[in-house]
């Protein structure tokens, strides 16, 4: 009797867990949009969640299986998420009506350094992004050419000892002492010594963020099944106290201090002293306060969201040089040119005449995506233009850029390294707004776009007048992607062989 009852109880719970499983998963196919079968509890991210696919992995391969359509319904655990595949509907998402889609819906966690510009929201994030815009004029750039400059130096020359030694090397830790001294010297001011020290207080801070503990890893993952237990990569307290000391230690060494021009740590300073910053609103005011938190959420965003992404683009580059001699001898030539009609020097001037490398850069971008999916959050009700799908305030978004770089209706034979798609007009003719995003669009465009480029090709276009470089033993043409890593990686590292011209 009792072994009827528990069978009975047992068929009623899978009855329901089933039904359950039905009504959840119908929520696409419902409204008509098409998407791939979800499995129970993981929805459509099983590989994600066994580690065997990186997110960026994940949403490409839905998205050239659903190649014909414009919209693609998925579900992250139970969560109904819509990718975004039309180029136009993109527009309408990043730009047209940003109103509606300006939140990242990043569920916030407990620590005070998870409001920072990157993950705010709503009005919190228009006041912030008011702030900081300031920081990155052409002005601002012009500036601290000088200072990218000698990290340049710096840089030359810790590759010319190494070079004498006629052995391989990872490009990628090479490319990452460069712009971890750039951005720490750019934004707040620290000599980081990168290329003398073998390992600094800053650059074991980095490895921390971007090798996540096994915890967090986790934590991270079960925030995609169930939504809102996420604790952000950047909560643990060591991290917490290592920038809000480093802030406070900036402040003292600058006070009463006149400064010949402004870097971040300044800028963020005269915020401080006006307490708060606030915007006028139809009904009332919104704020935020300015304290040393809220400077330190801002400068690790700014690091975690600048270092590894400048670093792995400079790598896929000088990789994509090793294994295209023909290209780098078209972009060597140029820089010679350039270089010659500025007396020698590479300045703000001379990069923005290295018009060739801009278009190998580009192609770099597109070819290895580094910013993969960007996520949005609708704030209300919505209908996409020229189609029958509505969706209720709520919604998870997701912009699948390293799909729409790979999708060969934008870019013919897309695993193929060819800088001519972004020759002069092919731009505009042939590859259609929002098909194309390394920075993203819109408002919420990347912040650090210009000083990433600047960065980007003062080191590479310097690193690739003095030296060349060739595929070595180690070189992989094709490179395995990490499945397990944060920010896109190769999965053992991007090797090359480096000698003097
Ligand atoms: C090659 C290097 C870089 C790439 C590929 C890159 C890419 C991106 C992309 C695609 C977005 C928009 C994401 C979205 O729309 O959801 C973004 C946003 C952002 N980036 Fe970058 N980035 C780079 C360098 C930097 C640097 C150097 C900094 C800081 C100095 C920076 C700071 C930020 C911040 C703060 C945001 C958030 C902006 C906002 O939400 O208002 N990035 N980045
Ligand atoms: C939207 O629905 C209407 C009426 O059912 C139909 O005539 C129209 O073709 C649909 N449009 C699209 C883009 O599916
Ligand atoms: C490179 O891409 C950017 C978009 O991020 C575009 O504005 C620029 O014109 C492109 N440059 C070249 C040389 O194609």
């Amino acid at each position: 009797m009792a072994l009827f009852a528990s069978l009975t109880l047992l068929v009623i719970l899978i009855s329901i867990f089933f039904l359950y499983y039905k009504k959840k998963y119908s929520y696409w196919s419902n409204k008509g949009v098409k998407g791939p079968t979800p499995w129970p509890v993981v929805g459509n991210f099983g590989n994600i969640i066994l580690q065997k696919e990186s997110l960026d992995m994940c949403i490409r391969r839905i998205y050239s299986k659903f190649r014909a359509e414009k919209l693609v319904g998925i579900y992250a655990g139970y969560k109904p998420t819509l990718l975004v595949k039309d180029p136009e509907l993109v527009k309408c998402v990043l730009i047209k009506d940003f109103d509606v889609f300006n939140e990242r819906g990043f569920s916030s966690s407990k620590s005070r350094l998870s409001i920072n510009l990157f993950s705010a929201d709503g009005e919190k994030w228009r006041i912030m992004r008011q702030k900081l815009t300031p920081v990155f004029t052409t002005k601002k750039l012009r500036e601290m050419i000088p200072t990218i400059q000698n990290c340049v130096k710096d840089f030359l020359l810790y590759v010319e000892n190494l070079v004498d030694k006629n052995i391989d090397y990872e490009i990628r830790a090479l490319a990452g002492k460069y712009t971890l001294e750039v951005i720490g010297s750019c934004a707040f001011g620290l000599d980081l010594h990168t290329f003398t020290e073998e390992e600094n207080e800053f650059s074991k801070m980095a490895k921390k963020i971007f090798n996540p503990s096994t915890k967090l890893k986790i934590l991270n993952l079960i925030d995609l099944i169930f939504p809102g237990i996420r604790r952000n990569f950047v909560s643990s307290t060591e991290r917490q106290e290592f920038f809000v000391n480093l802030v406070r230690e900036i402040q003292k060494e600058r006070e009463g201090k006149p400064l010949k021009h402004k870097d971040f740590m300044d800028l963020m300073i005269e915020l401080k002293e006006q307490g708060k910053a606030s915007r006028k609103l139809e009904d009332g005011i919104a704020e935020i306060e300015i304290d040393d938190y809220m400077i330190a959420a801002q400068a690790l965003v700014f690091y975690s969201a600048g270092f590894e992404t400048s670093a792995a683009t400079m790598s896929f580059l000088i990789h994509e040089m090793a294994l295209n001699l023909d290209i780098q001898d078209r972009v060597y030539k140029e820089i010679c040119e350039v270089v010659d009609k500025h007396n020698g020097d590479i300045n703000y001037d001379a990069i923005k005449n290295m018009k060739y490398l801009e278009m190998v850069m580009n192609e770099t971008s597109r070819k290895h995506s580094i910013a993969t999916v960007f996520l949005r959050r609708s704030t209300s009700t919505y209908t996409f233009p020229g189609t029958n799908v509505t969706i209720p305030k709520g919604t998870s978004i997701m912009i699948p850029a390293s799909g729409l770089h790979k999708d060969p209706k934008y870019f013919p034979n897309p695993d193929k390294f060819d800088p001519e798609r972004f020759a002069p007009g092919k731009l505009i003719s042939s590859i259609p707004q929002c098909a194309f995003l390394p920075f993203g669009e819109g408002p919420r465009i990347c912040i650090g776009m210009r000083f990433a480029k600047v960065q980007t090709l003062l080191g590479t276009a310097a690193f690739l007048k003095k030296f060349k470089v060739e595929p070595s033993s180690k070189t992989k043409s094709e490179l395995i992607l990490d499945p397990k890593a944060v920010v896109v990686s190769a999965k053992n590292g991007i090797w090359v062989k480096i000698s003097k011209r």
